[in-house]
C-alpha cells in the first residue's frame, strides 16, 4: 500500500468480523511503529496496555458503551489503552510557557501512528474518547493521577471502506493570512 492508499483505507472500523483474531504479534508492530511517532521535546509520554484477558476485555470495552454511544465496542475483538504518561521536563516547562498542552498533541500522534500501522496490516481501529476513564483506570490499575485518553478498539474490518466525509478543502487551509 502506498502511502495515499494508506491514508484512505484507515477509517474508524466499527464492525469487526468476529470470526477473526486480531493477532498478538500484529498489535506488537502496531505498538511498535506507534513508538516511533514524533513527540514534544522526544518525551514521549505515552503507554499502550493491551487489553489481552478476554474478560477484562469485555470489562473494559462495556465503559465505552453508554446508552446508544460506543455500542460497537462490546464487540471489538481487541482494545488498547493508550496512557498519558509524564512528559520530560523540558517538554512540560515548555507547555507552561507556551500555554500549550503538548502532551495531548503527542498522544494523538502516537494514536494515529498506531492506527495507520494497523490499516498497513489489513486491521480496522476506531480511536474511542468517549468512555468511563475511572472504571477503565481501575479495571486497568492505571495511577489515579495518570489519564487515560483514549481506548483503540482492534479488528478485521467486516463492513465497507467508505468515502471520507471532510470539510472542503478551501475551508482548511489559505495563504498568507488567516
Ligand atoms: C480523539 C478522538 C476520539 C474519538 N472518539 C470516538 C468515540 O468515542 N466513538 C466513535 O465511534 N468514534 C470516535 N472517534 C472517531 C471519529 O468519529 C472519526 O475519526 C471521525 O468521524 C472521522 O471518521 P474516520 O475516522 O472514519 O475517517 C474518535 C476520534 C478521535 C480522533
Amino acid at each position: 500500500m502506498n502511502f495515499d492508499e494508506l491514508i484512505l483505507e484507515r477509517q474508524s472500523d466499527r464492525k469487526y468480523d468476529a470470526s477473526r483474531a486480531v493477532e498478538e504479534e500484529k498489535l506488537m508492530e502496531c505498538i511498535i511503529s506507534a513508538g516511533q511517532a514524533p513527540s514534544a521535546c522526544n518525551a514521549q509520554p505515552w503507554k499502550f496496555i493491551i487489553v489481552r484477558d478476554s474478560a477484562l476485555k469485555t470489562q473494559v470495552c462495556g465503559c465505552a458503551v453508554s446508552m446508544w454511544l460506543n455500542k460497537f465496542c462490546a464487540d471489538a475483538p481487541a482494545v488498547v489503552a493508550l496512557v498519558l504518561e509524564k512528559p520530560n521536563f523540558t517538554s512540560k516547562i515548555g507547555s507552561v510557557l507556551q500555554g500549550k498542552e503538548y502532551t495531548l498533541i503527542d498522544v494523538g500522534i502516537v494514536a494515529y501512528h498506531f492506527c495507520l500501522k494497523a490499516s498497513n496490516l489489513g486491521l480496522g481501529t476506531c480511536m474511542v474518547g468517549w468512555f468511563n476513564e475511572k472504571k477503565v483506570k481501575k479495571l486497568l490499575g492505571v495511577p489515579s493521577s495518570k489519564r487515560v485518553p483514549l481506548l483503540i478498539t482492534v479488528g478485521y474490518r467486516a463492513g465497507d471502506l467508505r468515502k471520507k466525509v471532510r470539510k472542503e478543502l478551501s475551508d482548511i487551509y489559505s495563504v498568507d493570512k488567516y
